[in-house]
């Protein structure tokens, strides 16, 4: 359980300038803590504030991400509010969330995904590809054959790149709701999962899980063998949750 795990925060459309000391203050107690030393840990932040966050912060242990990136098959051009990877690259960000559910809902298709993981790796940016069944098929017991399909389309194109993505199982069922699956269900979920990607993409895939982590919930969601770490949205946004779930996570 102790291997590298990855504590990745998405903090969506929040943060402003101000807020960015919660960052340097989680980077401040990973310095001290060198048990922690084996840590990945990773701050998807807002544009708005992700360029003063990789110039100005000066941080050791945390890493800077973006939460999505152009599927334009060029680095500069005619697409208004757009921001290409070229961009980020520039910026020297190495990190960004692609095909979080919230932007599936309001239209990223699996092409445009696709495209997205494409043009961030060939920028030398690792893909955290979000992935996840919404109630209705959890409930039909569809989830595995809905999770399989958003893998399949968005790395079908990608094989080559495969090696530059960590992957996050998110129900959207349990995004912002308190609620978390079953260990028994999550257990089985992360061997299906990487038994897939083995079998049909030939990787080891590194496989996080995303929703309602918080320090209440990370004791139980701790014995999830197969799984390598988080993606924490809404108790990422205080350092003090934060750093709890980490503490918890490594007592
Ligand atoms: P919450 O942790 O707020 O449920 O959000 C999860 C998420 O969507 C992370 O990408």
């Amino acid at each position: 359980m102790h291997s590298k795990k990855y504590f990745i925060a998405n903090w969506k459309m929040n943060g402003l300038k101000g807020d960015l000391n919660q960052i340097s203050i989680i980077d401040n107690f990973l310095k001290k803590k060198n048990k922690l030393s084996a840590l990945n840990c990773i701050f998807c932040i807002p544009y708005t504030i992700l360029g003063l966050a990789l110039i100005n912060l000066k941080l050791k242990k945390v890493k800077i991400g973006a939460q999505d990136v152009s599927n334009e098959a060029f680095d500069f051009g005619p697409s208004t509010g757009q921001i290409s990877s070229k961009m980020l690259k520039d910026l020297n960000c190495k990190f960004t969330i692609l095909g979080h559910s919230e932007k599936r809902f309001n239209g990223d298709t699996e092409h445009q995904i696709s495209q997205k993981i494409g043009m961030a790796v060939k920028n030398n940016i690792k893909v955290i590809l979000c992935v996840g069944e919404n109630l209705k098929d959890y409930k039909k017991k569809k989830s595995f054959y809905k999770v399989k399909k958003q893998l399949q389309l968005s790395l079908k194109k990608n094989k080559k790149y495969l090696k530059n993505i960590i992957f996050a199982y998110e129900p959207i069922w349990s995004i912002g709701t308190g609620i978390i699956p079953e260990n028994s269900y999550l257990n089985n979920f992360f061997l299906k999962i990487k038994k897939y990607l083995k079998n049909e993409f030939k990787i080891k895939a590194t496989v996080i899980y995303g929703g309602s982590v918080s320090p209440k919930n990370i004791n139980e969601l701790k014995n999830i063998d197969l799984c390598d770490g988080f993606l924490i949205g809404g108790a990422s946004l205080k350092h003090k949750n934060f750093i709890d779930i980490i503490k918890k996570y490594y007592n």
